[in-house]
């Protein structure tokens, strides 16, 4: 089925203000948009610039007798065949966790049998509040998706996790799933893609970690479009904050020794294996049962053994699937992913310029290199979701001209 018709709810939080171009983007995408503002929404944006752009009366009072003249509000459950709540707040998650019909919003959520979406946005310890937490599970519980919250600096001035998700990346999530595209369905149709995402984590003792600043942001955006373009998708992650992308096959992983046997187990049976995962290049010889002391622990060293190369190891099975690796690097990207792709005999490198800090580690933006044995591509900054798209287009590219060259 394809949704159309949505229906926005609007709550009250600061990201609010992104709300107007969430629905200018829904409408790009053909949808038909209705937007419902809970009370304090109203606080943070005007009915009349919503009205503006999704180009229909904005709707946020219950008990309105001219709406409510022809049964307003069980009109609007049965015309939505989508529900978005973007910014969803702390207070109108405990209500809709708890089944409260107290404002308009969430009794159309009640009225209604149509898939709902909710975008959290709040302040860091709020969202880490148990209550809250407590409350979004209830919600996923329920077959509720839940659409970030991402991490980074926030309006209060603290910075963790409780950002909304930008605009783009909730519409990216809305519609995959909903309107594959006609030509890219066919694209990766019956090809089985192995993924690895996120950073690896090597214990140092039961508390304490090496690690990296991985978000695993560019591999889940790379399962979801595959899934979306039709293919069959494994996805190995490290520990992440991040939603499972629909229709994708998860295996959550800890370590790098961890991720090499999931990896492994899975590669014998891919066509394609791409590596996205920032696996720790080092673990700690031997992590300790106990927790370290910190007092006489002055001049501590850590014995650091080198963890396997899981893509080199993918690469160098007798049967290897076609192996795409990412090279995250601060100094003459190219020259070092080219000589990566040669010593690993990998088919594609991705080539993040990671001291740049408008693209890569932990943003929802990206920009790429993607270097063959002979060609070199570029992949223009953009959402990881777009760039997944190209990429992936490049990657079938040079599979099949791979398999042509193989079977003549
Ligand atoms: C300036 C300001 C910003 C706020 N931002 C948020 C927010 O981002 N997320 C949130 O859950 N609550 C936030 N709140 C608190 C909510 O606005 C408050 O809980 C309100 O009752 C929620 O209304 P609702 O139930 O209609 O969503 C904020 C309050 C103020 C005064």
């Amino acid at each position: 089925m394809i949704a159309t018709k949505w229906l926005l709810g609007i709550t009250g939080g600061i990201a609010a203000y992104k709300a107007p171009e969430l629905v200018r983007l829904l409408k790009k995408q053909g949808a038909d948009v209705r937007v419902v503002l809970s009370q304090g929404a109203k606080a943070f944006v005007t009915p009349m610039t919503l009205q503006a752009v999704s180009g229909h009366p904005v709707y946020s009072e219950l008990l309105d007798p001219d709406f409510e003249a022809a049964m307003g509000h069980i009109e609007l459950a049965r015309w939505a065949e989508g529900i978005v709540i973007a910014p969803l707040s702390a207070n109108r998650l405990a209500a809709l966790a708890h089944g409260h019909a107290d404002d308009l919003l969430t009794t159309l959520c009640l009225a209604s049998t149509a898939p709902i979406w909710v975008v959290p946005a709040m302040n860091q310890q709020m969202w880490h509040h148990p209550a809250t937490q407590a409350n979004i599970t209830i919600l996923k519980d329920r077959g509720a998706v839940v659409i970030g919250p991402g991490w980074g600096e926030q309006a209060c001035g603290e910075i963790g996790l409780g950002r909304m998700s930008e605009p783009q990346d909730i519409v990216n999530q809305l519609f995959p799933m909903y309107q594959p595209m006609k030509e890219q369905e066919a694209n990766l149709q019956g090809l089985r893609i192995l993924i690895s995402a996120g950073p690896t984590r090597e214990a140092i003792d039961p508390v304490r970690y090496i690690s990296n600043r991985s978000s695993g942001k560019m591999g889940f955006a790379l399962a979801q479009a595959a899934a979306t373009l039709g293919a069959q998708v494994s996805l190995i992650s490290g520990p992440v904050n991040l939603a499972s992308p629909h229709g994708v096959e998860r295996i959550d992983v800890m370590s790098a020794n961890e991720m090499y046997n999931a990896v492994m187990t899975k590669a014998q049976d891919a066509d394609i294996f791409i590596s996205a995962a920032a696996v720790a290049d080092f673990a700690v010889e031997k992590a300790l049962s106990q927790k370290i002391k910190k007092a006489g622990a002055t001049g501590l060293q850590l014995n650091l053994v080198a963890t396997p190369d899981i893509l080199a190891k993918v690469a160098a099975l007798p049967k290897p699937p076609f192996c795409v690796g990412f090279a995250a690097e601060t100094e003459q990207p190219e020259q070092y992913a080219k000589k990566k792709l040669q010593e690993k005999h990998l088919d594609l490198i991705a080539v993040n310029d990671v001291s740049r800090e408008d693209i890569g580690f932990d943003v929802n933006v990206n920009e790429l290199t993607v270097l063959s044995q002979h060609k070199t591509f570029h992949i223009p900054k953009n959402t990881k979701y777009q760039i997944s798209l190209k990429l992936l287009q490049i990657i079938r590219e040079c599979y099949d001209t791979k398999n042509k060259i193989k079977n003549s």
